[in-house]
Formats: structure tokens, sequence, C-alpha cells
């Protein structure tokens, strides 16, 4: 049995734990006919890390992490067809799988594209589970475009995948742009990725109702828990609000008097559901790789910790913990 080092959790432990996320040895993974074998550089921390590990009980097989990675294509399954060996991709995965927090990784070939060649494999890491996942909100839920008009909130802005959001709204659609920060440090980040107003997300229908008199047409939401009453009021009469957290219980009835949209949004729907337009994800991740590369849009990464190990996994989780992160936390080698 040919074995390769990860860090993976074996019980739901608070991160000061330092058993919370240990170095194991793990079996190479056999891959699936559309799965490629991937050398890990680099990774990112999202929320969903958390959420995860937390969630779980004791483990009997050590449960591998991480849902964003850049790095080298080792191997093919029998069916690939769209990457090589030799190949540097990136891709956020899928949920049900072992994740990336590995020395090799198996990934389906159409959730998987060629990563930004103008960026470092830590660099690149910070983007594909977010980039998915505002592509998806922007183009697939609220289906906006060059022509669309009206303004869009997002809650926010400084945050992993508002970060992202606030970037491919200004470059690829035609609506105002207003972001969400607290912090200063969030506020100057949106203005430097092309927020056309900021507000406070923690004064929502004060401060929005400033950058955004009559309200908005749009609104983004990762913070929904607690909010529905004032998105009532700042969102216009036939608006859409498109979620992405998990508020268990939300209740959505303040949005009917102005019979505003609610979508969902998650990323890992395609590849749970194995739904028959898999391979889009493939597809937006190698578009937005050419936004990248044309300088149209940025790296999020603001932290980089060169310690793949379970040491530094547990400074990640611990800074994303906080809720309070600007941009994107990398681990890389
Ligand atoms: N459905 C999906 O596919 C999907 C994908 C990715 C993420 N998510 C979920 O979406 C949420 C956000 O993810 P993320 O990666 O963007 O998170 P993140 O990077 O941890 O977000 C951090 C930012 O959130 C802001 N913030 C903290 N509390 C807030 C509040 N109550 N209201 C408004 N803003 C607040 C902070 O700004 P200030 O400190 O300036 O206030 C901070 O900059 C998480 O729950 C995550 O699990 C879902």
């Amino acid at each position: 049995m040919t074995t390769v080092n990860a860090v993976a959790a074996l019980d739901g432990l608070p991160i000061s734990d330092p058993a919370s996320l240990q170095d194991v040895r793990v079996e190479v993974p056999r891959l699936r006919p559309h799965d490629v074998l991937v050398r890990v550089e680099a990774v990112s921390v999202n929320p969903v890390d958390v959420k995860v590990r937390t969630g779980l009980g004791p483990q009997e097989v050590p449960r591998v992490l991480g849902w964003d990675a850049a790095g080298t294509v080792e191997a093919v399954g029998e069916a690939v067809t769209s990457l090589s060996v030799g190949e540097e991709v990136w891709y956020a995965g899928d949920v049900t799988r072992p994740g990336s927090n590995t020395e090799l990784q198996a990934v389906d070939e159409r959730i998987v594209s060629r990563k930004p060649t103008s960026l470092s494999f830590a660099e690149a890491a910070a983007l594909p589970l977010t980039s998915i996942t505002a592509w998806e909100s922007l183009f697939d839920r609220l289906r906006l475009g060059p022509g669309s008009t009206g303004t869009l909130a997002v809650l926010a802005g400084a945050g992993g995948v508002g970060s992202v959001l606030v970037q491919l709204a200004k470059q690829l659609t035609g609506v105002r742009v207003v972001a969400g920060a607290g912090k200063p440090e969030s506020r100057s980040w949106v203005e430097d990725l092309g927020a056309d107003a900021v507000f406070d997300h923690h004064d929502l229908v004060a401060s929005l109702g400033e950058v955004a008199p009559d309200g908005v047409e749009l609104l983004f939401s990762p913070n929904s828990a607690g909010n529905v009453e004032a998105f009532a009021q700042v969102v216009k009469p036939f608006g859409h609000v498109v979620a992405i957290d998990d508020p268990v219980g939300l209740d959505l009835f303040p949005l009917k008097s102005r019979s505003i949209a609610w979508h969902w949004e998650l990323m890992f729907t395609r590849p749970v559901h194995q739904t028959p337009d898999l391979a889009e994800q493939s597809r937006l991740l190698g578009e937005v790789a050419a936004l990248v590369d044309a300088g149209r849009v940025r790296t999020t990464m603001t932290t980089a910790i060169d310690d793949f190990s379970a040491a530094g996994l547990r400074e990640a989780h611990r800074l994303v913990e906080t809720g309070r992160t600007v941009g994107k936390v990398v681990v890389h080698r």
C-alpha cells in the first residue's frame, strides 16, 4: 500500500486543541475514470472547512478536509480527455470526497481547469471555491450580464466570496456595485477591488440607504440570519436576493409584500448531485483564469502560511473561524 502525507480531523475538536487537525498518512487515492490525480502545492481554507470539522464525531478513517487547491496533474483516469500529466490546475473539488489537505488528491476533471499562468500556486489557491460561488450567484442564479442595470448590494464585500463577486460584477455586468464592510480595512479593500460605493453592513438599512436611497434591485447575502426584515426594507419590489449561508429555519415571509425572489446558491450542488452540466464548473474556472491572466481579476490572497502541515492548517482554521478575515488565507508548500 502506497501512502502519502495528509492533514486530517479525527474528531470535532476546538481548533485550540493540537489534536483538532493532525498529520497522518493516507492511501494514494484510486482514480475513477474521469479523475485526475493532482500533486497539491497550495490550498486555501474556507468557512466550509470549519463547519465540516466542528460537525464531526469520532472518525474511524481520518477525514481529510480542504476544498480549494492548486497543483500539478500527476496521473489521469482512463476517460480523461481535457487535461494531461504535468499541467498546472486549480479547483475546489467535491465536499463528499476527501479534500485537498494532502499530497495527492483525486478530483473529477469536469470540475478542474488549468490555473492562471500569471499566479503562483499560492495566489491561485485563494480563488476557485469563491469564484465558483460568485460566478454561479451572478450568472446562473441572478442571470446578470453586460446589459444588466440597477444596483447590487454585496454584504461582506471583503469576505472570501465577496472579494471575487465584487470584481466579477464590475468586470462582466452593467450593474452598480455597492459593497458592505464593517471595519476600515474591509472598506479600503472593497474600494481597491472596484466597488462603486461602500456601506456598513452592520447598520444595513440606514447605511445602505445613504448610498442607494431608492433601494436596490439585487442583494448578495452571505449573512442572512437576522437580516430578512432589513432585506424587505432595502430591496425594491420584484427585486432578487441570492444567499449562500446556512440560516436554519429562516423565515422569508417578510419578503412577500414586495414579491422579492429568494435564490439559494450552493457551489457543491453540481458535484454532489452529479448534475448533467457538471463540466460548467471547469468551463467557468477557465474563464476566471483568463480574466486573471488578462489583469481583470486579481488574487484575493491576503495571508500566506508557508507550512503545509497540521500546525499550518490549524493556524489557517483559527483565522477563518474569527469570521473577520479580509480576502483569503492560503497554506502552501
Ligand atoms: N453556498 C456556497 O456555495 C458557499 C460558498 C462559500 C461560502 N459560503 C458561506 O458563506 C459565508 C461567507 O463565506 P466567506 O468565505 O465569504 O466568509 P469570510 O471570508 O469568513 O467572511 C469574512 C467577512 O465577513 C464579514 N462579516 C462578518 N460578520 C458579518 C455580518 N454579520 N454581516 C456582514 N458581514 C459580516 C467581515 O467583514 P467586517 O469584519 O468588515 O464586518 C469579514 O471581512 C460562510 O457562511 C460560508 O460558509 C457558502
